[in-house]
């Protein structure tokens, strides 16, 4: 069975440039390459919903230049690539808190979402100042404001930025390492986790399919027997 949602930590574009002596810059503008490939090739093979992590609340304490230069990436993959993967079908949703970003930017991403809002191929979600903890907070803080004092698991689902959404099968990372980093810890309770040491701009729709396979040989008991 393909995944029905694949969720991406894409890792490694830092040390992807660092092994040539380039910027770390550089990472990011080849892991946008891969961006591309990516979201291609999940589209392809049926997959329903793609969540790519590109920027996390804590990646703020980044240098400034370096914070930038990731704005000024995904600025122009909003405004340029997202319009041609619209044609394609691709209906694009925003996980995180917008509010701090630039105010030019937060009317491009939310223009796009509107045109895209009714396309049905595949869903994509860029995590944007994205952080799991906030997001269980933002919950709580709906759920006060609702007055509602016996929160299901349904109810909880329902206040997250996918709501609505199947919860990710697969969690990929690149580039080796095994941590969550605060990435939809309510959303993967049951996810199948896949790391590659591939670094994320090394990443082919070749080494997706392998993913993918190893997930198809995983036993999803989801607690039972
Ligand atoms: C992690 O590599 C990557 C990021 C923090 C940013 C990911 C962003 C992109 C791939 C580009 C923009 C995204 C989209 C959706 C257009 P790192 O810099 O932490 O690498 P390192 O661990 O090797 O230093």
């Amino acid at each position: 069975m393909i995944p029905e949602h694949i969720a991406i930590i894409m890792d490694g574009n830092g040390r992807w440039a660092k092994k040539r002596s380039l910027p770390r810059v550089f990472g990011h503008r080849q892991g946008v390459k891969t961006v591309k490939k990516i979201v291609k090739s999940v589209s392809r093979l049926g997959v329903k919903v793609l969540t790519l992590y590109a920027f996390s609340t804590e990646n703020w304490k980044r240098p400034k230049t370096e914070v930038d230069a990731l704005f000024s990436l995904l600025s122009r993959f909003i405004k340029k690539d997202l319009k041609e993967l619209s044609d394609a079908g691709i209906k694009l949703r925003i996980l995180g808190d917008l509010s701090k970003f630039p105010q030019d930017l937060k009317s491009e991403i939310l223009s796009v979402c509107k045109d895209t809002e009714n396309n049905t191929d595949l869903e994509l979600n860029i995590a944007l100042n994205y952080g799991a903890r906030q997001e269980i907070i933002k919950v709580f803080e709906e759920m006060l404001k609702q007055g509602i004092k016996k929160p299901t698991e349904e109810i909880v689902s329902s206040f997250l930025y996918t709501a609505g959404q199947p919860d990710p099968d697969l969690l990929i990372r690149t580039s080796g390492e095994f941590r969550i980093s605060n990435f939809l810890l309510w959303q993967i309770a049951y996810s199948e986790i896949y790391v590659t040491d591939k670094l994320w701009p090394d990443f082919t729709p070749k080494d997706l399919e392998a993913a993918i396979s190893e997930f198809q040989k995983r036993d999803r008991r989801f607690g039972g027997i």
